[in-house]
């Protein structure tokens, strides 16, 4: 009974402390061993007690024994836990923003801080918004050039093109003067390439107030372009043509891929279109409401993700909406 219960209470706080335990019980010079040698000198009458107890103080033994085994690995681990303060914390995988919002971000905010606010409009527009008002005549071979998604024939409903829309429906709202961009995603039914989406976004913009003039434009481009780029940036302004403004000019900026040397995203000519432009037409004013005697104006736009091949130097467009995180967490640091 004294041994049982010396079993019972014995603790193990260290190595030593279960080997003496191991020696003194388990071992086969233990008191077990001897008392198990006693059991043939045992008078008769008393060997059948004698055994009971000797094989339960056995199982205790064996029983407490595992216990402080386990016992003191547990306490082993929970001290070397406690102590390690090397060892990394846990971590949360934590999303980034994708390039096309930063970028988007940071065209809002060049173009804020020299006066302009930020415009809004539906994606789904009337041909009135995207075409009639913006002077494209009827039957016109320059509406089949904008690749419209229609949705519904006569009256036409349809995804919009551009988001010169959204000048529209801003010129409509109110009295001049008007100084905004509209960011928005826009639609063309256009074969998918590196350099071209059906889906993509564009950032327009719109000046219109008394005595405003080209050479506004040429310095607010020239302006954008050097903060988005670099103030060494070579900017060219081609004439061109669009329904919407007259003169008309495309702007391109020297290809910041291959730097002149040729690429697939020039076309091998060491230039970029980055933006359309061009005082708007007189009609589009009338169409507006707007006193085209009185106001002139300017109207740009440019795509974001031509914009974001450059600035990031991407080679393929179909990267920014193919939700790879393999590419996307290249960008995971960029504000
Ligand atoms: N809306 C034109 C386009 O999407 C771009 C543009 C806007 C051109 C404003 C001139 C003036 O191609």
């Amino acid at each position: 009974e004294e041994l049982k219960e010396e079993v019972q209470k014995f603790v193990a706080e260290k190595e030593a402390d279960l080997e003496s335990f191991r020696m003194k019980f388990v071992s086969r010079k233990s008191v077990l061993t001897d008392l198990f040698d006693a059991f043939k000198d045992v008078p008769p009458a008393q060997k059948k007690d004698y055994g009971v107890a000797l094989n339960q103080l056995k199982v205790l033994v064996q029983d407490r024994f595992k216990e402080l085994v386990s016992g003191l690995e547990e306490s082993r681990e929970a001290t070397t836990e406690a102590k390690d303060l090397t060892l990394p914390a846990a971590t949360d995988q934590i999303g980034g923003i994708h390039p096309l919002t930063a970028l988007r971000a940071r065209i809002i905010e060049i173009f804020e801080r020299i006066g302009f606010s930020v415009a809004d409009g539906p994606e789904i527009e009337t041909d009135w918004y995207n075409f009639t008002a913006l002077n494209f005549p009827e039957n016109h071979p320059a509406r089949e050039m904008q690749d419209t998604f229609f949705i519904e024939k006569d009256p036409d409903v349809l995804l919009r093109t551009h988001t010169s829309s959204v000048q529209v429906r801003l010129m409509e709202s109110g009295k001049p003067p008007f100084r905004a961009i509209m960011p928005g995603r826009v639609f063309r039914n256009e074969a998918i390439t590196a350099r071209a989406h059906c889906i993509f976004h564009q950032v327009e913009g719109l000046y219109i107030d008394e005595g405003v003039s080209f050479a506004d434009l040429k310095d607010t481009l020239y302006h954008f372009a050097k903060e988005m780029f670099h103030k060494d940036v070579k900017i060219r302004f081609r004439p061109s043509y669009f329904p919407f403004t007259e003169p008309s000019a495309e702007i391109d900026i020297s290809c910041l891929i291959c730097n002149g040397e040729g690429c697939n995203i020039c076309k091998y000519t060491g230039w970029v279109e980055i933006a359309g432009s061009g005082m708007v037409d007189p009609n589009v004013l009338e169409n507006c409401g707007i006193d085209s005697e009185k106001y002139t104006g300017f109207a740009f736009g440019m795509g974001i993700e031509r914009m974001a091949l450059l600035n990031y130097q991407v080679r393929d467009l179909r990267l920014f909406t193919e939700n790879d995180v393999r590419f996307l967490k290249q960008f995971s640091s960029i504000l």
